[in-house]
């Protein structure tokens, strides 16, 4: 008997909040450097997000101040949509919830990340978030929450109603944190993320005592991508039991055409014959086997058309070439693109460009700026595949003959992103994207390799062009006392002539 209470004991559930609590590395708020950068990462990105919603330039206001030696306050304005107020102790004090689960590219994933940052606030300086936020709908209102660790609740300190002058959200954070450490990284992740946001106007005020401003490259706000139904590929067991029993009366036939994407009317009875299924036959009568192979025939069968990229939201080429010209003034530069396509069933892009220029790091492979949804990635670049590729190619057979001032921009978009972990800082390996990725990196190799023979046959044709002059002007020197004719005033014109003559031909 004793013996059973024993193993009985022991065995018990713990809460979202408290596995992120005792994990919180996981989520990258695993050291004091590190979390500073994530905390100001979660929350401009759920800026960004929110303005996109409203579909507005954004414009961000972060300041970061050091109460003590390590305690900070971090503070992030915005102009965006705000939220409905109901919402907010949920989405600010509740681990795992938020308002970003459909099916179309956004920046947050998880229904996580601002909630990790007011944990980590909670457990280092023992202090509450601060919302203020106001949507189309209200005056506004204030809250400070806390997080109840143990059953995953906001604990809600106080709230009272208070005017914002426009629409939008300002979160406030305490935190302990390694700001001397952090602050390169901040900057840089400010800067980077105005290449994939060129619209974006974002300040950086670290107490007054350095003003940063960055973006507005770009006047244009994007298209806002198109939630998108499933597409059948995607159709695991789970997915297809919760599509059934959402529609719980249907027939099969229209069952595939109203539930997914992709699937007409003529596709789904082509499916149906290929699965070996009568087209009146009802979803209510299906067994469980019959809703196995149904899953099983979904991803194998090969008459569905491609996903609906409208749900996707592409940088594009004359905003990319844009943002990283005013970043980083490249003497040479090139945007490509791969068609969208598809993993598992969730469609996904990748566009990336090729730059040269005195910014970038004199280097034997290309410097790697990696970005998945327009959020730039800084950490665990050894364990993205988009590195692993770009490190596996012979950057020899691509102009690299000798170290050059070449930097790679990759962004990869999806509607669901494969992330390695929760910290959202590394893309995963899978098939599809590693093809898509490797050939988009190689077209912009075969045209680095390319310029690179044009600037070296530029190079060498100005070196025979400086020998041929030093000659001709002996020549010209002692060629007419010799002929006894009168010298040329100068010679510089008609080498210069000779040459534009001889690369013509
Ligand atoms: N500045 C903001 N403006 C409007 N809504 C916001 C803002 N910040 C947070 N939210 C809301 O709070 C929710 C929770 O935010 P949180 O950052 O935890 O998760 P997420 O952004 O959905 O996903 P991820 O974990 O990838 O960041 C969001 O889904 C969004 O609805
Ligand atoms: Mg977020």
């Amino acid at each position: 008997m004793t013996v059973l209470n024993q193993s009985v004991e022991g065995f018990r559930s713990i809460s979202p909040a408290e596995f992120f609590y005792r994990n919180r590395q996981m989520a990258g708020f695993g050291n004091p450097t590190q979390s500073v950068y994530s905390a100001v990462r979660e929350l401009v990105e759920n800026s960004l997000d929110a303005c996109e919603d409203a579909q507005r330039i954004p414009q961000i206001r972060i300041a970061i101040d050091n109460q003590s030696s390590d305690i900070l306050s971090i503070k992030v304005a915005d102009n965006g949509s705000g939220l409905p107020y109901q919402h907010v102790p949920e989405a600010f004090g509740r681990v795992l919830y938020g308002s970003k689960y459909d099916q179309k590219q956004k920046r947050g994933t998880f229904g996580l990340g601002v909630t990790m940052a007011v944990l980590y606030g909670q457990i280092t300086t023992d202090s509450s978030v601060v919302v203020h936020t106001q949507n189309s709908s209200g005056p506004g209102r204030v809250y400070s929450l806390l997080i109840d660790v143990e059953e995953n609740m906001p604990i809600i300190e106080s709230e009272r109603e208070q005017v914002r002058s426009d629409d939008g959200t300002t979160v406030t954070i305490k935190l302990r944190g390694d700001l001397k450490r952090a602050r390169e990284r901040v900057v840089e992740y400010i800067r980077l993320t105005t290449i994939a946001s060129p619209h974006a106007v974002i300040e950086l005020d670290f107490g007054g005592s350095e003003m940063i401003k960055v973006g507005g490259w770009s006047k244009r706000v994007p298209e806002v991508p198109i939630p998108s139904k499933p597409h059948p590929r995607s159709a695991d067991l789970e997915i297809l039991r919760r599509l059934i029993t959402k529609s719980p009366s249907k027939k099969l036939h229209d069952f595939l055409v109203d539930s997914f994407q992709q699937v007409g009317s003529r596709t789904a009875s082509r499916f149906l014959k290929f699965l070996g299924l009568d087209s009146s036959a009802r979803i209510e009568s299906l067994s469980r086997a019959d809703i196995s192979r149904l899953s099983t025939s979904l991803q194998r069968f090969d008459g569905f058309g491609r996903p609906d990229s409208r749900c996707l939201s592409p940088v594009g080429e004359e905003a990319f070439l844009l943002s990283v010209r005013s970043l980083f003034s490249p003497s040479w530069i090139l945007y490509s693109k791969q068609k969208p396509s598809e993993w598992q069933g969730n469609p996904f892009f990748a566009e990336g460009v090729i730059a040269l220029g005195s910014k970038f790091p004199n280097v034997d492979t290309p410097t790697l700026y990696r970005f998945t949804n327009k959020v730039p990635l800084l950490y665990d670049a050894n364990d993205d595949v988009m590195t692993k590729i770009m490190r596996r190619l012979n950057w020899k057979r691509y102009g690299f003959s000798g170290p050059l001032p070449v930097a790679l921009f990759m962004h990869f978009g999806s509607t669901k992103v494969p992330y390695r972990a929760a910290g959202k800082q590394s893309l995963a390996h899978m098939i599809e994207i590693e093809t898509a990725v490797t050939g988009l990196i190689r077209t912009l190799g075969r045209a680095l390799r390319k310029q690179a023979g044009r600037r070296d046959q530029s190079r060498r044709d100005a070196r025979k062009m400086r020998e041929f002059s030093e000659m001709f002007n002996i020549i010209a020197k002692y060629g007419p006392a010799l002929a006894e004719a009168e010298p040329p005033s100068s010679t510089a014109h008609m080498v210069k002539t000779l040459f534009e003559v001889n690369t013509d031909v």
